[in-house]
């Protein structure tokens, strides 16, 4: 079977992990401190601070703007549960908005529809690495609305950019899991930011709210990034922009090759937009190939050996966790969710597989 991506870590990885064990430094260390000024540096904003996971990051950002019960969080419906639950496990109420059709991310005019009172966040996903365009870029946000924060859902987009700037600027929550386009060796998170008052807040709350050895400020948790994990994160930072090159190439060959298959559409992404092509990303016809999504999933990895990914079958409202109560389908959402595939891309894939996977995917 055709993996749909695999960790790219070899022996550079390997040394790091090693280089930090053998120093007998494991924890706040100098590779964490290097690699959150590499990482700011990278995505070119004034703060960045290293987290345990992306999940602790959302949740740190909301903390930090006391974002809780009786606040409500903009969310899209189509993104990987931890978005919400960030929300959730600070006390606040997620809201849900529709995406487009085209590029399956929030849009503005969605947005407004559902800003009430309470609203106190927006969370754009940069959903499978297509940079969400949000209104950061116009003046309606914070004329209108200046109490709204922006807090960036970057999970999947390390080297996503609009107009050749990285995505992240706004509170940028990004994970390192093992899947990820990089990865700190299964489990990573950051905090990228602008705002001196998040960094401050997330530096003390991830390290039990101390400002020294025994002095506790405000209540916090342990959400700290080890020593190995910020070196082999180093490591893969340094390597990002080929890896991410590779994928770019297959993706790219794929969709022009795939043009003429009139049941599979590509995720749009809009001019002047970059994405890392954390998935390789098409919404499924299901009338015209005359397979449901999960069929041709199943066909495609147990009759051609293609693994492809296939998450978020539902809109995230209709999680039994909600027993119901969202009532509200937004028709965009109900379209997309549940008929998208991955099909494979990464380093690991070699140039006769992408050709077999075009092939034969031509042949359905
Ligand atoms: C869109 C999105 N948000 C948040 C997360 C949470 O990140 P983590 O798994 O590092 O907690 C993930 C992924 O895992 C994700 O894909």
């Amino acid at each position: 079977v055709i993996p749909v991506s695999k960790p790219d870590l070899g022996v550079q990885e390997i040394n790091a992990a090693i280089r930090v064990l053998e120093s007998g430094r494991l924890s706040d260390g100098q590779e964490t401190s290097k690699f959150q000024d590499e990482f700011r540096n990278f995505t070119r904003t004034g703060y960045c601070s290293m987290v345990s996971n992306g999940t602790l990051a959302l949740e740190s950002v909301l903390r930090a703007y006391k974002i809780g019960k009786g606040d409500e969080v903009i969310v899209p419906p189509l993104t990987f549960f931890a978005t919400i639950e960030a929300v959730m496990n600070v006390g606040a109420k997620p809201v849900f908005a529709d995406i487009r059709e085209d590029t399956w991310n929030i849009v503005d005019e969605s947005i407004e529809e559902k800003i009430t009172k309470k609203t106190r966040a927006i969370i754009p996903v940069h959903i499978f690495g297509n940079p969400c365009e949000i209104p950061w870029h116009q003046t309606w946000l914070s004329d209108k609305f200046s109490v709204i924060k922006i807090i960036e859902d970057c999970a999947q987009a390390h080297g996503s950019k609009i107009r050749g700037n990285s995505v992240g600027k706004n509170n940028g929550c990004w994970s390192f899991y093992a899947t990820k386009n990089m990865t700190t060796g299964g489990e990573g998170g950051a905090i990228t930011t602008n705002d001196p008052d998040v960094y401050s807040f997330v530096s003390k709350y991830k390290n039990h709210g101390m400002i020294d050895r025994d002095t506790h400020h405000i209540l916090g948790t342990n959400g700290r990034m080890s020593e190995m994990e910020a070196a082999i994160g180093r490591v893969q930072l340094s390597r990002l922009e080929e890896m991410n090159r590779v994928r770019k190439i297959q993706v790219e060959y794929m969709k022009d090759k795939l043009k003429s298959v009139s049941w599979l559409k590509p995720q749009r992404i809009l001019p002047n937009h970059e994405s890392c092509y954390f998935w390789n990303a098409f919404w499924v016809d299901e009338e015209k190939v005359g397979y449901t999504t999960k069929g041709l999933v199943d066909f495609l990895k147990n009759f051609l050996g293609i693994e492809t990914r296939y998450r978020y079958t539902e809109p995230l409202y209709n999680q039994p966790l909600f027993r119901g109560e969202m009532i509200e389908k937004l028709p965009n959402a109900e379209k997309i969710c549940g008929k998208v595939i991955g099909l494979p891309c990464g380093t690991h894939l070699k140039p006769e597989e992408l050709d077999y996977i075009v092939d034969n995917i031509k042949k359905i």
